[in-house]
């Protein structure tokens, strides 16, 4: 791949997203047989984490460690990024040590710091404005219940966050019909909007009708009204966002069959129904899945360069 670091999905053309596709559905099938593979034997993984985590720091560690290396977890209190040290320090010394640096920090700015001064790739484990490895997993997770990922309709429904900002950059390389569905006030970066819509790749649209909006969707996608860092704001959002709640009656108006998809950590009965988590067509536990083996398809082309 061209791009020693994985920050953004738009870094890719469209031929090497698919290429990490395609080494994903392979490594996938290695690892649920517990084959061995020692791709990053002797190799080491930084992990820095200034938020929390459940699937990231899962997935990854036991990505990292089912390769034969060592993944070295750093929580919010351990190293303190950008507060004890300054970043660029932090990435010339684990330079030094490790072979790969993942990190979730808040600004985004702050990742694209880490990895000017690092000799070795940064993966982006989410930061305030995106969140690439969960996307290219749930264009994965598509790509396996649908069969096809081009020409289908997602329609994403509540805040216009990171996971957002991802899909637009998705959007910029395969074509896809993509609603985001959000309060009028919670709108996606507008600088963003314009470069997906600019690339002249998909068909996207900004809704505020929920029941409009998921006409014929494939998919109806959600996450939680209070990203992390934005806790406090929990109980207000819970009000304007409201209406947003993918519920059954929501679910029942597309006039199709349609899957459900949530990145995870959920907040049952807001953003979505416990009935809707628990149905059928709710495929947000094989995203979650997924999360490790598109990792692991990273990583693998990252440290082929
Ligand atoms: N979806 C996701 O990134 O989950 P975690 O925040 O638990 O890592
Ligand atoms: N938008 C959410 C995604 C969690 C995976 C957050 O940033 O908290």
């Amino acid at each position: 791949m061209k791009n020693k670091h994985f920050l953004h999905i738009s870094d890719y053309n469209k031929e090497e997203l698919w290429e990490i596709l395609e080494l994903a559905k392979s490594v996938k099938a290695k690892f649920r047989n517990r084959e061995d593979y020692p791709h990053f034997k002797n190799k080491s993984l930084s992990m820095i984490f200034a938020k929390p985590s459940a699937r990231t720091r899962v997935s990854f560690e036991t990505g990292f460690e089912w390769m034969g290396g060592h993944a070295l977890f750093l929580g919010p209190n351990d190293i303190g990024i950008g507060k004890r040290e300054a970043i660029k320090d932090i990435s010339r010394v684990f330079s030094r040590y490790n072979d790969m640096i993942m990190a979730r920090l808040f600004e985004h700015k702050h990742i694209l710091e880490l990895a000017e001064h690092s000799s070795i790739p940064v993966i982006n484990g989410l930061t305030d404005y995106n969140h690439p490895c969960q996307i290219m997993t749930d264009i994965f997770t598509v790509w396996e219940h649908l069969g096809n990922i081009e020409n289908i309709k997602i329609v994403y429904m509540g805040d216009g966050n990171n996971i957002v900002h991802s899909w637009l950059h998705l959007a910029m390389r395969f074509p896809f019909h993509f609603v985001c569905c959000c309060p009028d006030d919670y709108k996606p970066d507008k600088d963003t909007v314009e470069k997906a819509k600019n690339a002249g790749i998909s068909n996207i649209e900004i809704s505020h009708n929920p029941f409009d909006a998921v006409k014929d969707a494939d998919v109806i996608y959600t996450d939680v009204w209070a990203s992390m860092g934005q806790k406090d704001e929990a109980e207000s959002r819970g009000k304007v966002f409201e209406q947003f709640q993918v519920n059954q009656k929501l679910m029942d108006s597309t006039g199709k069959n349609t899957l459900f998809m949530h990145c995870l950590p959920a907040e049952r009965d807001r953003e979505v129904t416990d009935k809707v988590m628990e149905s059928d067509y709710s495929i947000a536990f094989d995203q979650a899945e997924n999360r490790l083996h598109i990792q692991n398809a990273i990583m693998i082309k990252l440290s082929e360069q």
